[in-house]
């Protein structure tokens, strides 16, 4: 059983933490904001006051935040993870959906103090992470993937290694660049059909069970058409606008396209036009049947 730091205690990371005290490993935790941390004390964990203390004596640090600058103070800050008393050959692993780009950098900033790093974010909401069924899009080496296995294995049904470092956040990027578009196009399409006069829970089933059923889709036009509202909120539109924008980033910088990337941000962007930033990605088609209403009184 390993020594883990576990930097944020948000939807993932406390149910991420929970699972590795659930399995027997030894949990030292740090969240910015310390209530949140402290329901984790619990079920064993022991709270730490910075990332550095966190650290202290740790085998594995794990990082699950919200960006690239929640995920640079936590490890490089005053009082960051980096200055920690890690165990010589301590591996860092970050589980934050960041840019490519950063962690890159981190990984570089890692090796300099001795530690081996994975790049490892994750895929499936709060209700997937809490039953342990997270999968893990893993980036390093064949030999560092392997090592640390059983300690991906208590947070995930599936850990997918994709090659050397940054490769694991790169599908990641991809993915829910994909996975945006079809919710944008989902919200997109049930008004289409309410300005159409069609029933939305018809719209929704027929949607759900055609050649358009992804399991997005499936979740989704289910929530929109009967108004379901996730509360905590799993996922905001303001990640949605985040993990696209950092997703637009990779792809162009390999010189591939992200024509459909570019529209879906555009989609998203509406939700802080709104002001519901902050809410359910699933709530987006409030932001645009808003939108809709203000282009028509115009
Ligand atoms: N929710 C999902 O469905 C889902 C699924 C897959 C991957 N992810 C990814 O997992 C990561 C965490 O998501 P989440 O849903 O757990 O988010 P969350 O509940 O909003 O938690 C965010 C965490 O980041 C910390 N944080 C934010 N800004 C910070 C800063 N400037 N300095 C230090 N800490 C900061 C928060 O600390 P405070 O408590 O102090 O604010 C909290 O620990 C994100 O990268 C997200 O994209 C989420």
């Amino acid at each position: 059983m390993a020594k883990i730091a576990f930097l944020g205690a948000g939807s993932m990371g406390s149910a991420m933490v929970r699972n590795y005290l659930k399995g027997g490993h030894q949990v030292t935790v740090y969240n910015r904001t310390m209530e949140k941390a402290k329901p984790l004390e619990e079920y064993g964990a022991i709270v730490a006051s910075t990332p550095m203390e966190a650290a202290d004596g740790a085998e594995v640090i794990i990082s699950c935040l919200t960006n690239d600058d929640a995920s640079r103070t936590s490890w490089n800050g005053e009082n960051g993870a980096l200055k920690g008393n890690f165990k010589p050959g301590a591996y860092a692993i970050e589980a934050s959906t960041a840019s490519v780009d950063w962690v890159r950098e981190l990984a570089d900033l890692t090796s300099q103090k001795g530690l081996r790093f994975l790049d490892c974010p994750v895929a499936g909401r709060p209700d997937l992470a809490n039953a342990g069924k997270l999968k893990v899009f893993a980036g390093g080496s064949t030999e560092d993937v392997d090592a640390m296995r059983p300690v991906l294995d208590a947070i995930s049904a599936a850990v997918i290694h994709f090659g050397p470092v940054g490769s694991g956040l790169t599908f990641k990027l991809i993915y829910n660049v994909m996975g945006a578009l079809q919710v944008a196009a989902t919200a997109e399409g049930l008004v289409a059909c309410e300005a159409a006069g069609i029933d939305l829970k018809v719209a929704a089933d027929a949607f759900s069970t055609g050649a358009t059923g992804s399991p997005h889709v499936k979740l989704h036009s289910k929530n929109m058409a009967e108004g379901i509202i996730d509360d905590p909120i799993m996922f905001s539109g303001k990640n949605r606008i985040k993990d696209t924008s950092y997703g637009i980033e990779v792809i162009e910088s390999l010189g591939a396209q992200s024509v459909l990337g570019n529209g879906t941000r555009k989609v998203w962007e509406q939700m802080v036009e709104e002001g519901m930033g902050e809410r359910n990605d699933s709530e987006l088609i409030d932001a645009l049947r808003a939108s809709l209403k203000r282009r028509s009184q115009k």
